[in-house]
């Protein structure tokens, strides 16, 4: 079976199932590539698409919503000429309801079968000092939480290899529970896409935020100062990763007594996502 893997992810949960999920389904003897959406161009897409019998898509879940980045890249997928196998799974620290099954929205034809979803749990990666919700930066934990989740990983994989649908997040009261998190969050969104800027007065002018930045929103100005331009998606990115924590929440810097902020599983290294790819 020839598999290719769509992934989004901001400060390497994703990432990490995205690479398990890959490695399950290698050694049941799959062939299996991986990519980050920020590395794909569309002519790639449509040879995978081509090539492959079943398609993986990957992304954190916010607010049982998906990614902005996740919404356009499964809006600009061509439609199919015959059905495509697809499976779906999202990475979440506590609850999104119907965080898979939200995905359907933006499919653009039911060529696309969604035959297998799952939700894995990995660890909050939403640090920002003025929401003060609890997470860890020790590598020990955020190991052991990411191991929790290969029994999971297994059973989909297993599924996907044998042929038989198996879903997580989908029907009726998953839906209703994940629309009571994703409408207000829809609604707030855009009022949100604004709350972080750069306390210039820390900030070395390294660049690394504006490298990292999975949607260009931030570009430096005069004096190679940071400028944010609106169009963050909030993937914590520039806040978790800024060496000096210079990105402040709606005013608020880093409590330093709080550690360095999330900064994913393994040796997650947000500068490769843009040419992420591999194959298992
Ligand atoms: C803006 C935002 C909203 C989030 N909303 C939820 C949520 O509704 N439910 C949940 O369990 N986790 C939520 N989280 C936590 C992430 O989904 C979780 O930590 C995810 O694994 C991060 O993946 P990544 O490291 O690949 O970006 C949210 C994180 C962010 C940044």
């Amino acid at each position: 079976m020839r598999i290719h893997i769509w992934y989004f992810s901001g400060t390497g949960n994703t990432w990490y199932i995205s690479n398990h999920i890959a490695r399950a389904l290698a050694l049941r003897e799959s062939r299996v590539t991986l990519s980050s959406i920020e590395s794909a161009d569309p002519p790639q897409v449509e040879q995978m698409l081509d090539e492959c019998d079943v398609i993986g898509i990957g992304y954190p879940v916010y607010g049982s919503d998906l990614p902005s980045p996740m919404k356009q890249f499964l809006r600009s997928l061509p439609v199919p000429p015959h059905p495509v196998d697809l499976f779906v799974f999202c990475t979440q620290w506590l609850f999104s309801g119907d965080g898979t099954q939200a995905a359907l929205e933006f499919l653009p034809s039911r060529q696309y079968r969604v035959r297998w979803s799952e939700h894995l749990f990995m660890p909050n990666n939403v640090c920002v000092s003025a929401l003060r919700l609890p997470y860890t930066n020790d590598p020990k934990r955020i190991a052991r939480r990411g191991a929790q989740q290969i029994p999971r990983i297994s059973r989909l994989a297993d599924h996907i290899v044998s042929g038989s649908s198996s879903h997580r997040g989908f029907g009726i009261l998953p839906a209703l529970l994940g629309s009571l998190q994703r409408s207000p969050f829809r609604r707030f969104f855009s009022s949100l896409q604004n709350d972080f800027t750069i306390d210039q007065s820390v900030c070395t002018r390294c660049g690394l935020c504006s490298k990292i930045c999975p949607v260009e929103n931030l570009t430096f100005g005069h004096d190679k100062i940071v400028v944010p331009q609106g169009r963050c998606i909030l993937c914590l990115r520039c806040y978790n990763f800024c060496p000096v924590q210079a990105v402040v929440y709606r005013g608020r810097g880093h409590i330093s007594s709080r550690g360095i902020p999330y900064r994913g599983p393994d040796d997650f290294n947000p500068r490769e996502e843009k040419k992420r790819w591999h194959k298992y």
